[in-house]
């Protein structure tokens, strides 16, 4: 036994140290503690050959699986919660500033521009959601011409690169903020949904009784000249995994109210003859 641990450390030093001419000290650095990290995995779960060939098993089938569509290894990292240690790692203080969370699969370049308080919905499914707030700096002040590009799924549950039935530009655009640093958009109730699980990462997710599940939410990335790229999600504060989300992104200072209105209210947007609601959420921007 203590042959065999002995043999099993010096490999882990004689891996450790192939690394020691690395030119770039930051790569050698990376590449030691993945090394030193791996191999002390390996021991504490005391790794047989059999599972270390279903680990390269699942790793094939995800660089398989893995298209400009699709990105499993991003899943794996985010039901892993290493995406959400990544955010907090670059961003360690918020200072007031609003939160960020998870990208997601599911944003595409080049949402359509849109005006003040238009809609997102190329069609009429869904409760009606009136998201308007105000974009900040971290002292208040209001910041004019900020981007806010916002993508959300409709009440079937699907994002419009998933959705073969709904317009390109389906619940997704880009709006600016004006001189007062207000912004507007009419987008819908958005409903809880899975993350692709029918690939490996949700054979894993169903093996260890885990759920794929995340919270509803809208997705938004601010951008604005000389502030850091802000990228979040409002939550539904009424919306069920809250607190179980597959990819640990919920914070709580990211959670809204989506307060219910009737069609007779005076503030009701244009177009709308059904119960719909409204989301206050103003946005701070952290300085770059
Ligand atoms: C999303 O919110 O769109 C998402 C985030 C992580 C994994 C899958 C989906
Ligand atoms: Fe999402």
């Amino acid at each position: 036994m203590t042959g065999t641990l002995l043999s099993a450390n010096s490999v882990a030093t004689e891996a450790v140290a192939s690394f020691e001419n690395c030119p770039d000290p930051r790569l050698r650095q990376i590449m030691q503690a993945l090394v030193r990290h791996l191999h002390a995995f390996a021991s504490e779960v005391q790794l047989s050959e059999a599972e270390w060939a279903g680990a390269i098993q699942i790793l094939t089938q995800t660089g398989h699986i893995t298209d400009e569509r699709r990105q499993e290894f991003i899943l794996w990292s985010d039901v892993l919660g290493l995406s959400m240690l990544v955010d907090a790692l670059a961003h360690r203080s918020a200072n007031g500033a609003t939160e960020s969370t998870v990208l997601g699969p599911f944003w595409t370049p080049n949402a359509p521009r849109r005006g003040y308080a238009e809609s997102i919905a190329e069609d009429g499914a869904g409760t009606p959601a009136l998201v308007r707030g105000r974009v900040l700096g971290q002292d208040g002040r209001p910041i004019a011409g900020a981007e806010l590009d916002i993508w959300q799924n409709g009440e079937n549950g699907l994002y419009a690169v998933q959705d073969d039935e709904a317009p390109e530009a389906h619940l997704r655009g880009r709006f600016y903020s004006r001189e007062d640093g207000s912004y507007a958009f009419v987008g819908v109730r958005p409903v809880p949904y899975t993350v692709p699980h029918d690939g490996p990462v949700g054979r894993m997710l169903e093996a260890t009784r885990r759920h794929p599940w995340r919270p509803a939410h809208i997705h938004m990335i601010v951008t604005a000249p000389g502030y850091q790229r802000l990228q979040t999600h409002i939550f539904d504060a009424d919306s069920a995994y809250l607190d179980s989300d597959a990819v640990f992104a919920v914070k709580p200072s990211l959670i809204r109210r989506f307060e219910p209105r009737l069609p007779d209210d005076p503030e009701t947007p244009p177009g709308v003859a059904s119960p719909w609601c409204v989301v206050e959420n103003d946005i701070v921007l952290a300085r770059a």
